[in-house]
């Protein structure tokens, strides 16, 4: 390790497994300056009371604008060009928008409106399954079940047509990977283009559902201007489908390469619901996805952030941190109640928490019912990893059903 105002360079091997060096970091250098594989100069938080400090922290913000002008002062003009037709969102705003924005959905997903929603996600789940039962024994299960069963979810929630799934999922794919300038910018034209589109038709015939419902308040200028309407179903359908297809998809690669937690499983699935906490602690779909801002100076576990910097917070790490966890590095279905931030903490902690655990119950427990020869169909050392700063999940997960 170099010396402390040293830069760390993440390498291109950082994606396939970031664990070593999360740990040498939290154990030498908890808030340190690194080089992300794209070449961003950030701030990396990764203890796990370090970590719930800077997402609970109010000098550290989410602004977008505040966060282009810096970025182009320090790099130039944006090289995207998308931000203001995509990025005005929750995810992207401080208190009072932050509060506008999250309150005109927030009754769509608490736990009681999403367990309404559980006869309609088995059914999902559960014609995903037959149609894998009637086709081949060789699958990629990310096209056969992990994506598909949350594009639909969240597309049936905001009542979006389904049959532009595949365009979306490459549009989303490259949004979210380190990709060429030029891609990233068409798959963002495209997306917003798509967004609009729905957005007008909803102007033309209204309807009650939840797309319906945020268009609806866009035509009160006072409660949301067409951008943030554009932006909200940009993030509901982004967010909830990105991460939702990785806890399925990681986690059920971390069952196929642990045979004896599987089998617990198959034994009593009242585990799954703390299998479904624990393979979002132990490898989330987040890893560092929480970008935020220092508006003025903060101090971090000790550390002083000056103003202007960006800071990452590593929840892959901090929910692998020795100091909260015993055995940190060992998947255990069986350990209950050590809570996690694969969803975040503070004001922007998920809003899509109670329908993603559900969504994952409901599909680990038909998938382990439904398939009791499942193997995994390649060496696990020899699958990659997205390479992306904020989605970590496995580009295929090719799996023999039976
Ligand atoms: C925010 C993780 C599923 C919607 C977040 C954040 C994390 C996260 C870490 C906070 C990021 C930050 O602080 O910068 C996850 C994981 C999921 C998941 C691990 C699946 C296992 C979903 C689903 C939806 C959703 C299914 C449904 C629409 C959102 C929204 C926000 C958010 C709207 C922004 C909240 C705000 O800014 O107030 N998610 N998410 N997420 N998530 Fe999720």
């Amino acid at each position: 390790m170099t010396g402390t105002d040293e830069y760390v360079r993440l390498g291109p091997d950082f994606y396939d497994n970031p664990f070593p060096l999360y740990a040498s970091l939290r154990e030498e250098r908890p808030v340190v300056r690194v080089v992300t594989p794209q070449g961003s100069h950030v701030w990396l938080v990764t203890r796990y009371d370090d970590a719930r400090a800077a997402l609970a922290e109010p000098r550290l913000h989410k602004d977008n604008q505040e966060f282009r002008a810096l970025m182009e002062a320090r790099y130039g003009p944006s090289r995207r060009g998308f931000e203001d037709a995509l990025n005005a969102h929750m995810l992207a705003a401080d208190p009072p928008d932050h509060t506008r924005l999250r309150k005109l959905v927030s009754k769509a997903f608490t736990g009681r409106a999403i367990a309404a929603m559980r006869p309609r996600i088995e059914e999902i789940a559960s014609g995903l399954l037959d149609a894998m039962e009637a086709g081949p024994d060789r699958v990629d299960l990310l096209d056969t079940y992990a994506f598909p069963l949350p594009i639909t979810v969240i597309c049936e929630l905001l009542g979006v047509p389904t049959d532009e799934r595949d365009d979306f999922r490459r549009w989303s794919n490259t949004l979210l990977q380190s990709g060429t300038a030029d891609a990233q910018g068409a798959a963002a034209r495209s997306m917003a283009e798509y967004l609009s589109a729905l957005v007008d038709a909803r102007r033309a015939a209204p309807s009650d559902d939840m797309l319906g419902r945020i268009v609806r308040a866009s035509e009160d200028s006072d409660q949301l201007s067409r951008s943030e309407a554009i932006s909200m179903a940009f993030l509901l359908l982004v967010a909830g489908h990105e991460t939702t297809v990785n806890l399925i998809g990681t986690g059920t690669f971390a069952l196929l390469r642990h045979p004896e937690q599987l089998a617990a499983l198959r034994a009593d699935p009242s585990l799954v619901p703390g299998a479904i906490e624990e393979f979002l602690r132990w490898d989330g779909p987040v890893h560092l996805a929480t970008v935020r801002f220092a508006a003025e100076p903060v101090t971090i576990g000790g550390v002083e952030i000056p103003d202007g910097e960006v800071v990452l917070v590593s929840l892959s790490a901090a929910n692998r941190d020795p100091a909260r966890y015993s055995d940190p590095d060992t998947l255990d279905v069986r350990r209950s109640g050590a809570s996690h931030v694969a969803f975040g903490h503070g004001i922007h902690h998920c809003l899509g928490a109670p329908l993603a655990r559900l969504e994952g119950e409901i599909a680990f427990t038909q998938l382990i019912a439904r398939f009791p020869g499942l193997t995994l169909d390649a060496d696990p050392n020899s699958l990659s990893w997205r390479p992306s700063t904020l989605i970590r999940g496995l580009d295929s997960l090719p799996v023999r059903l039976r």
